[in-house]
């Protein structure tokens, strides 16, 4: 396993496996892994003859009141953890070398980034975009992996490889979930035992909404309402959003008679978290 902080070497290893005619495959991290991560690298290294993983907590994606400067960062861990895998690079950048000095051009997802996340969390999308952006035009992965867990941003991340015509496939992979039904993320390192335990408010609003639709529900106002109920009876918790969207578009649906995604962001103490599910 190469581990290497260089665009310049990470280009030149990637050239000469084109050469070899491997197929790269592609895990974009913050690092901080944990089962859900790993899911994805399993998976990779399946379809992958060479496996790249990078490991960068993006700054241009965080807001200025946001988690950037205690994000959980664990290099050691980590390796450790992708050695196991059989991990073929690891690209571990510093921010000064992505973001080089007079930085000043950006991605832009001009449509599915504008809800959701998007709303409450503005310029997350721009800095998600055009860091993964900056990773595609580095390791020029064939196919590169992401986690349903975070829905909104795999979505803006196929659009966009399609609209600027980037030589990659997107593949989503399923959420991996606590047996308590809490979504993996490396955010959870922050919840103390009894946060943790209120954090699976998150997983029953899934499975409120899941029977209310399977006993003949369909208005997306109603379960709302019915979550919002659920999550104010609890103390320490605030929503930020409940939302039931087209899972293609993102936009609301007026009514519950095809796929619908179900899309959830709520502060436990301090802590956003967020999780969602197709009903
Ligand atoms: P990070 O939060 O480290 O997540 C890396 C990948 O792991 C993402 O595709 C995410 O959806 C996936 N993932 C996280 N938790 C998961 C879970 N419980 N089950 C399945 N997959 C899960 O997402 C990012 O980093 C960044 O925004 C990044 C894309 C790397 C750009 O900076």
């Amino acid at each position: 396993m190469t581990i290497t902080k260089s665009i310049a070497k990470v280009r030149s290893i990637i050239k000469k496996q084109k050469l070899k005619n491997k197929i790269i495959g592609f895990v974009p991290t913050m690092g901080a892994l944990h089962q859900g991560h790993l899911s994805l690298i399993k998976k990779a290294r399946k379809d992958a003859g060479f496996l790249v993983v990078s490991i960068f907590v993006n700054p241009l994606q965080f807001g200025p009141k946001e988690d950037y400067r205690i994000y959980p960062r664990n290099f050691k861990k980590d390796r450790a953890l992708l050695e196991k895998e059989r991990v073929d690079l690891i690209f571990y950048p510093y921010p000064k070398n992505m973001y080089t000095a007079g930085f000043s051009t950006y991605v832009e997802e001009t449509s599915l980034s504008k809800s959701l996340c998007g709303k409450s969390r503005p310029g997350h999308f721009r800095g998600v975009a055009t860091v993964v952006t900056k990773l595609f035009n580095i390791v020029q992965p064939d196919i590169a992996y992401f986690g349903r867990k975070d829905y909104q941003q795999a979505q803006v991340i196929k659009r966009l490889t399609q609209d600027l015509n980037i030589p990659a496939q997107i593949r989503i992979l399923p959420i991996i979930r606590q047996k308590s039904g809490l979504a993996l993320s490396s955010r959870n390192a922050y919840l103390s035992q009894k946060e943790e335990k209120k954090a699976l408010v998150l997983y029953q609003s899934l499975r409120l909404a899941r029977n209310l639709v399977k006993q003949g529900q369909r208005k997306p106002h109603f379960i709302k309402t019915k979550i919002a109920k659920l999550i104010n009876s609890r103390k320490n918790l605030k929503i930020d959003y409940i939302e039931l969207v087209d899972p293609k578009t993102l936009k609301p649906v007026k009514k519950i008679d095809k796929k619908t995604l179900l899309a959830l962001a709520i502060f436990v103490g301090k802590i956003r978290l967020i999780d969602n599910t197709i009903i």
